[in-house]
């Protein structure tokens, strides 16, 4: 039986028995062997834009059921797939601004699908405003440790009237959304102690260069203070 990382095994447990699915950027193909293996998916896609990478997810396939005929595709994104072909389509580990592109080059087909559960490796507050700005609501957001790191899990679905915010995609507050308070993980208040941390350095990093400006300096500490007022929610 395939046994998932933690941080696999957060993502499977965003999606419902019964649903169909697709692993954009699968590489190994771990996460839909085993939604396959665990009969929560009654089909999986696995796609790859490396040939290479898809070997590795074929082989995989062979060692662990040998029998099933498992559908492998070759291409970029979401390209490979029908307008509403799975309910879930899932990339996680590859950065959110590429997570962007993906669904930016045919927003119609992003919106066709039900749900989209994303792991992005940075760029997640770009990745949320894009969202946002694109006819998606967050549904629910997730923290999982891997090694020295605690990722983020996204699970986004369209909304039927998209919500258009005056905020830029750098904005703080789609780093940090309100609503990680709401979905309160156990891993919250070290995630956010732990970005506290890393923004005070830049800022100490900040005041001691030649030629960074007050406004500059008042922008990195309404950051930090930003991550203080989440901290004393939860
Ligand atoms: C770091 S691996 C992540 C593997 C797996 N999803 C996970 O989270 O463990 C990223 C994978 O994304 C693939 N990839 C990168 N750009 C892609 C694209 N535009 N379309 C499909 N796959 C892509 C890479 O080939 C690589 O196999």
């Amino acid at each position: 039986m395939m046994k998932l990382s933690p941080r696999l095994k957060k993502i499977a447990e965003q999606i419902n028995a019964g649903e169909t699915m697709a692993d954009i950027g699968t590489d190994h193909g771990f996460l839909p062997i085993y939604l396959w293996e665990n009969k929560i998916c009654p089909k999986v896609i696995m796609a790859d834009i490396s040939s290479g990478s898809l070997s590795k997810a074929r082989e995989n396939c062979e060692m662990y059921d040998p029998d099933a005929r498992f559908d492998l595709r070759l291409g970029s994104g979401i390209e490979v797939l029908k307008e509403a072909e799975v309910d879930a389509v899932v990339m996680a580990g590859m950065g959110g601004i590429l997570m962007t592109e993906i669904l930016e080059k045919d927003v119609k087909k992003s919106l066709s699908f039900r749900k989209l559960i994303l792991q992005p490796r940075k760029d997640v507050g770009k990745l949320r405003y894009w969202l946002f700005n694109n006819g998606f609501s967050i549904t629910n957001e997730a923290l999982v440790r891997e090694g020295k790191y605690i990722c983020e899990i996204i699970t986004a679905v369209p909304k039927e009237v998209a919500i258009t915010r005056q905020m830029n995609g750098d904005d703080i507050e789609y780093e940090f959304p309100h609503s990680l308070i709401d979905y309160n993980d156990e891993l919250l208040e070290e995630y956010l102690n732990t970005k506290r941390k890393l923004e005070a350095e830049i800022l100490a990093n900040m005041k001691k260069g030649k030629y960074t400006t007050a406004k500059e300096i008042r922008h990195q500490e309404y950051r930090i203070s930003y991550i203080d007022y989440l901290l004393r929610r939860i």
